[in-house]
């Protein structure tokens, strides 16, 4: 039987409740979905890739139709590379609606076989962005309830000074302990 592959391509910096409404719902819907993280440009990440791949997969290691990589290149392109016919983008307000609209009319134009699908977040997740997520746990507030427990401690790791601390303190030990081996041997 054909199999109906969709893929679901996204920052994911970080994934949100939001992202993983999107990402049950496809999976009741598509065969495969295949969530794919863009390896993208953007300057400064709050997570690396490889980090965001990691929490992808084990928030969706309970499903059995659903696995996570990353690309890089045409959206479509990496579609056409994993044998998919949809590609799945959660829509959450009008706001969204245009650039979204942008977007699937280009990857129409690119390849007309692969059909844009939207498909709406439960609204309780509606305002929910990675980047408003990422503002207001950098401004110290509360994104309990808006991303999944597993990354909510990781944007604490990331942002706590004590863990910043605790990790300027083993550069500097590494870098003085470079130095006195350096000393030794002159
Ligand atoms: O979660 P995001 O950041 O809104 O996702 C945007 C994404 C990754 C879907 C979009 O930037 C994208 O498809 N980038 C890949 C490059 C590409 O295909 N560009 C043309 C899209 S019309």
């Amino acid at each position: 039987m054909h199999k109906v592959i969709a893929i679901y391509p996204g920052s994911f910096d970080p994934p949100t409740n939001g992202h993983l409404d999107l990402i049950e719902r496809g999976s009741k819907i598509f065969d495969e979905l295949v969530v794919a993280i863009l390896r993208n440009p953007e300057k400064d990440p709050l997570f690396s890739v490889s980090e965001r791949l990691a929490m992808l997969e084990a928030l969706t290691g309970h499903y059995s139709n659903v696995r996570v990589d990353t690309f890089d290149g045409l959206t479509v392109d990496y579609a056409v590379k994993v044998g998919a016919s949809s590609v799945l983008r959660g829509i959450r307000a009008l706001s969204d609606y245009e650039y979204e609209l942008q977007m699937a009319l280009m990857n129409r134009k690119l390849r007309p076989e692969l059909e844009t699908v939207f498909m709406m977040p439960a609204e309780k997740y509606s305002y929910l962005s990675s980047r408003l997520v990422r503002e207001v746990a950098q401004l110290g507030g509360s994104i309990k309830g808006l991303v999944p427990e597993l990354v909510e401690q990781n944007v604490k790791g990331k942002l706590d000074p004590a863990y910043k601390l605790a990790e300027f303190a083993v550069s500097e030990a590494k870098s003085e302990s470079r130095k006195s081996k350096a000393r030794k041997k002159s």
